[in-house]
This record gives structure tokens, sequence and C-alpha cells, in this order.
């Protein structure tokens, strides 16, 4: 066996803090109390149903993630964060209406007492939202201080050892990283001359890494995406993951895309439209803001295809996504896709998905996973761009020149095998030769 990486033990509480609490962060917040009060089940978190095979298949060791790598338990959490919105967290769940009443009301006393932070916001990121919560500053690295002062005092007050951040705020319009991201100090004079460049979302990471604390980042904002970010992560020994959560559309993509080019089949087109009702379809519904989905959208297809390696099947496929806000569905969103594919001697074939899904209830154990996974990085001194967490997000962040890997089933083996990694256990190659000798 490999000798295994050191791991700190989850002593203590863990605090997570949500910038944005919204639909997704409350849906996250109310479940979680909802699963250790025993009253539901923690369906799609890998941390908390998936195990993990160990050596070989006769070997017959298949325990549970969370008995393999040393986790903190949900009992040991605390929830902090920031929204323009001052409602408590009962209050927006209630507003976001995605869990019924019938749930909420079993923890409203729970959700009542979490009251978020006033924000750092500029609508000109975000055109569509105007609220009253909002922090007031000199400058913009004034309000990264608060945002620093904010989570030294969720710490002392809560009585947490530790944090770790998970951006679930409204996605910002669609910026491309300038010379004020290129280099912390060019970032840090950008903050004291509160350059237009610097989005709120930039702000949050900035504050969370200073204060030490790990940064993954739900939606396509650059937020821990540029190199100054990156530098500062390097410099103070933190995990950052980004980025936009993998849920819906996205999710599905990267499981039949793989699929087609596993089978050698053709590629002439993917149409995808949605109809969703809920605040961040109508963010959505701004095309800057679209414009940033686009981007973490359009990616995949072109990564798990390789049009370059595969011509004759994928070059010059038309792709095409389409967000329309349409009220009446709430977060109850429906994703269409057609597929335009062809097989042997080029005959084409039509495949059809109509997804009715829930885009919170499939967010929501995403944001439990990645709290507990970078809170398990950070002890075990791992720091910088987790690609193993790659299998959470649509666009995921890779070290500069290398192509991200957005199969969603060869994320799945690089996050488990970094699992074993972490414990020595020997990785898993699927090889299976082994069995036949
Ligand atoms: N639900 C999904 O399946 C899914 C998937 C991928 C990405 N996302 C992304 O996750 C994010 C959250 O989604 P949601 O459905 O909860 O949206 P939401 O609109 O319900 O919640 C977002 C919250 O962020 C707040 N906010 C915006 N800017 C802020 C700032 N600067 N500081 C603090 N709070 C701020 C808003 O007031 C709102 O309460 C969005 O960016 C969304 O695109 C969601």
């Amino acid at each position: 066996m490999r000798k295994p990486v050191e791991i700190a033990p989850p002593s203590g509480k863990l605090g997570v803090l949500l910038p944005g609490m919204g639909a997704v962060a409350t849906t996250f917040v109310a479940g979680v109390e909802l699963i250790r009060r025993g009253l539901s089940k923690p369906v799609g978190s890998l941390t908390q149903l998936a195990t993990i095979r160990l050596g070989k298949r006769t070997d017959g060791r298949s325990p549970k993630i969370a008995d393999f790598v040393p986790l903190a338990s949900l009992a040991d959490i605390e929830f902090g964060g920031w929204d323009l919105f001052p409602d408590n967290a009962y209050e927006a769940a209630s507003e976001a209406g995605v869990l019924s009443k019938e749930h909420l009301a079993e923890v409203r006393p729970f959700l009542e007492g979490i009251q978020p932070m006033p924000a750092v916001f500029d609508p000109g990121y975000v055109k569509r939202l105007m609220g009253p919560h909002v922090k007031k500053g000199a400058s913009k690295m004034d309000l990264a201080e608060q945002l620093i002062e904010d989570i030294h005092r969720f710490k002392r007050e809560k009585n947490v050892e530790r944090c770790v951040a998970i951006w679930c705020g409204s996605t910002e319009v669609y910026r491309e990283p300038t010379d004020t991201h290129a280099s912390l100090a060019s970032f840090e004079k950008g903050l004291r001359e509160s350059s237009d460049d610097i989005a709120p979302s930039a702000i949050y990471a900035y504050a969370c890494l200073k204060a030490g604390v790990p940064y993954a980042n739900g939606a396509p904002n650059l937020s821990v995406d540029f190199p100054a970010i990156h530098e500062l992560a390097r410099e103070r020994q933190l995990p950052i993951a980004g980025k936009d959560f993998k849920t819906g559309q996205t999710w599905m993509k990267t499981i039949i895309a793989p699929g087609l080019k596993a089978r050698m089949l053709g590629l002439e087109g993917w149409y995808s439209t949605n109809i969703l009702g809920n605040r961040d379809g109508e963010v959505l519904d701004d095309p800057e803001s679209f414009k940033a989905k686009e981007v973490t959208k359009l990616g995949a297809l072109e990564y798990i295809l390789q049009p370059k390696l595969y011509p004759e099947l994928y070059e010059g496929f038309h792709h095409v996504v389409r967000i329309n806000y349409y009220p009446p569905r709430g977060d109850n969103k429906e994703g269409w896709d057609n597929l335009d594919i062809f097989g042997w001697l080029g005959y084409p074939m039509q495949i059809k998905v109509d997804f009715l899904c829930r885009d919170s209830i499939l967010a929501a154990p995403i944001v439990l996973d990645l709290a507990l996974f970078l809170d398990l990085a950070q002890r075990s001194g791992m720091h910088g761009i987790q690609e193993w967490l790659s299998f959470y997000f649509k666009s995921p962040m890779t070290a500069p020149g290398l192509y991200p890997e957005h199969d969603l089933f060869i994320q799945l083996i690089k996050l488990k095998n970094t699992l074993r990694w972490m414990r020595g256990e020997e990785l898993i190659t699927h090889l299976g030769i082994e069995y036949y000798d």
C-alpha cells in the first residue's frame, strides 16, 4: 500500500457560508436540517450515500465514502451567508417555493434563526435585482474587509473551527478576465481603486480566501477562476473549485454525449431549451447574465465529443441552448433536448429528452458534497484548483493549458480515485486482466 495522505481530523464545528441565500441555498440548509432530524434522506449526495470499491472485485470491500474518509458530520455544520434581501432562511425558502409548506413547517424555527448578513452587491452585475440589504464602503477593498470581519464574527458567535464557502448567488453578467485579474497585486490595486472589472462575486472569493476559507463557485461568474485568485489560493494553501453546478440539462448531456462517442455515432445537432420560472430564471432572462450561462453550458459537448479527433462524426455540429423565463413553472424547470444523430452509413436518427426536473432539488446535494469535500481537501493539505471535484460542475476549472474533463463517468472515477489516493489505497484502473491469470 502507498502511504496515505495525512488528514487532520474534522474536530469542532464546520461553518458553511453561502453568498446568496435563495432557492438553492435554502433548499440545501432546510434539507440538511430535515436529514439530521431523521425526517428525510440525503438522496443525491455521494458523501452521504455512495460507496467506494477498494481493492479487487473479489475482495468485497465497498465501504461508504463517509466511512472511508474523515468527513465532517452533518451534526457539526453551522450555516451562515449573505443576501441583498434581509429575509431569514424560512422566508427566503417560502418565497423560493421549492420545498412544501409541510416540510418547511418542520424546520421553521431553525430556518428563522438564519439571517443573511448584508451583501456586497452591484446592480450593474445582476441587472434584474435590487435589494435593500447591502453594504456600503469607501472602496471595494473596504467591502472585502467588511466581509472578512463578517466571517470572523460568524466563527466567534457560532463557535466554528473551520469554514467553507459555496457561491449560491445569482449569475452575474458575462465578463472576460482583464489585466486587473492577472495577478494578486493588480487585483488588490483594483480593489483599492474600486475597479469596474471586479464583480461582487470576486470580492467574496477574495475575502473568503483571505480569511482562510476554501471556496467553490456554483454559478458561471469568474469568482475564483482567474489568475489573481489562483495565486491567493496558492499563497494561503486553500482549495478552490468551480464553476456552475452541473444539475439538469448539462448533467444529462454529460451522460448521453459520452454514450454517443463510445459507440462512434455521429451528431449533427443538439437543440436544448428550458422553461424556468424562479428568480434564477428571471435573472437569466437578462441577455448579459444568460451569456455567462451559455458559455458554461456550451462547452461540455465540444470537449466530450472532440470534433478535432473525430471530424467525420462531430465537426461543425449545431449546438443551441435557450432558457426562457416562464413564471408559472417556478423552480420546476422543464428542459427539452432534441438530438439529431446519425449511425451506420450516415442514416439519421433522433433522440428526444423531456426532463421535468426540480433545479434546486438537484443542486442542494451538490452544495452539501462540495462543502464536505472542500473541507476534507483543506484538512488533507490539498490546495489550488480541485480538479477531482469536476464531477459537480458544468464548466470544471483546470490548471492553465489543461482541457477540462466533462464526461460524468470519467469525472466519477477521478473523484473516487482521488479519495483512494488520499487513503493510500490502490487506484482502480478497471483493467481486470488479473482475474484471468
Ligand atoms: N438550481 C440549479 O440547478 C443551478 C444549477 C447551476 C447553477 N445554479 C446557480 O446557482 C445560483 C443560485 O441559484 P438559485 O436558483 O438559488 O437562484 P436564486 O435567485 O433563488 O438565489 C440567488 C440569491 O442570490 C442573491 N444574490 C445575488 N447577488 C448577490 C450578492 N452579490 N451577494 C449576496 N447575495 C446575492 C439573490 O438575492 C438571491 O437570493 C445561480 O447563479 C444559478 O445560476 C443553479
